[in-house]
């Protein structure tokens, strides 16, 4: 049996542009997937999975994801959840060179699931190091983070950056631009996070920006100019300017805003959180519903949030420095 440990992650700046080859800067944060693989005597695939935000499902299948549990959960996210699962065992069991291999693959999960958090990452980078490590392979952690962008980029159609997973292998702040991952001097940033209790579908959210960029050449110079506030914000993140960091970010919001990707409670908790003091808030992630992050140092915005009737949980989120691990 192995346990493997994966962040999630919010993002400073850069979602949905970097699918197009602009920078994005995602941060990962201490909340954790826990992924245990034990390797069965048949070639069956068991996984139970008690707590992704879904009631908790169990579900036993082959080699495909047509059997899908009866659990009242929106299909989309659990055919979803259950195909980054699969896949991710399907690269463990390549790496060993053990195609036939079974598994009972555990999933315990503080990330909810398609909220913007990384949640489908950290599951797969954390699935695939404890099936390698239970078939007796180690990998590095750049063939890691490669192989949970292969999943990445197979479950969401080809439409997949190597941001999140990157990010959840690596741990820290990351710049992502194309095929260039590095990790990144950051300060611990103040992140607040309030979570609408809802998730987005990230691959149609990413076919309706690319719908969007295809068709007016607006759409597409706003995809240029989220890049060009990530160079921007680079360089307040180098000079530790929160203040400049915060003002990057609200506008980073409002071009996510109009290329489609926000909801009526992400701006209502953005707005919450603008009003409290923060020094800048935007969407996370595929947005559509999920998470916003904020930055303030102080606790105005999580009151504020308590207070946003759209806003179902907040948080403080601490930079997780460490990425991807084993447990014992
Ligand atoms: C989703 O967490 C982030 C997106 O940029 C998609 C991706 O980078 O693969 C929307």
């Amino acid at each position: 049996m192995a346990t493997a440990s994966a962040p999630g992650k919010v993002y400073l700046f850069g979602e949905h542009a970097v699918v197009y080859g602009e920078p994005a800067v995602p941060c990962a944060i201490e909340r954790r997937a826990t992924v245990t693989v034990e390797e069965r005597a048949d070639d069956r695939l068991r996984i139970d999975a008690e707590d992704l935000s879904l009631d908790g499902f169990t579900v036993e299948f082959s080699g495909s994801t047509d059997e899908s549990p009866s659990v009242d959960v929106s299909e989309s996210l659990l055919t979803a959840a259950m195909g980054y699962v699969d896949a991710a065992v399907d690269q463990a069991r390549d790496a060993a060179d053990r195609p036939n291999a079974g598994f009972d693959v555990t999933i315990d999960s503080d990330i909810p699931l398609g909220a913007g958090l990384g949640s489908s990452a950290a599951v797969v980078v954390a699935g695939i190091e404890a099936g390698t490590r239970e078939l007796g392979v180690e990998l590095s952690r750049a063939e890691l983070a490669e192989r949970a962008y292969q999943v990445e980029h197979e479950v969401q159609d080809g439409q997949a950056s190597r941001a999140d997973t990157y990010c959840s292998t690596m741990g820290g702040a990351v710049r992502v631009e194309g095929d260039r991952c590095e990790t990144i001097e950051a300060p611990d940033l103040p992140f607040v996070v309030g979570y609408d209790g809802g998730a987005g579908d990230t691959g149609e959210l990413v076919s309706g920006v690319r719908a969007l960029k295809d068709e007016y050449d607006f759409a597409a110079d706003t995809v240029t100019a989220i890049g060009d506030i990530v160079r921007q914000g680079e360089r307040a993140l180098e000079a530790g300017d929160v203040d400049e960091l915060g003002r990057l970010m609200d506008f980073n919001h409002g071009l996510l805003s109009a290329l489609g990707v926000s909801a009526r409670s992400l701006d209502a908790m953005v707005w919450g959180a603008r009003e409290a003091g923060a020094k800048g808030a935007k969407l996370t992630g595929a947005g559509g519903g999920g998470c916003i992050v904020a930055l303030d140092e102080s606790s105005a915005t999580e009151t504020a949030l308590e207070y946003t009737p759209d806003c179902e949980q907040v948080f403080r989120a601490r930079l997780d420095k460490e990425g991807v691990r084993l447990e014992p």
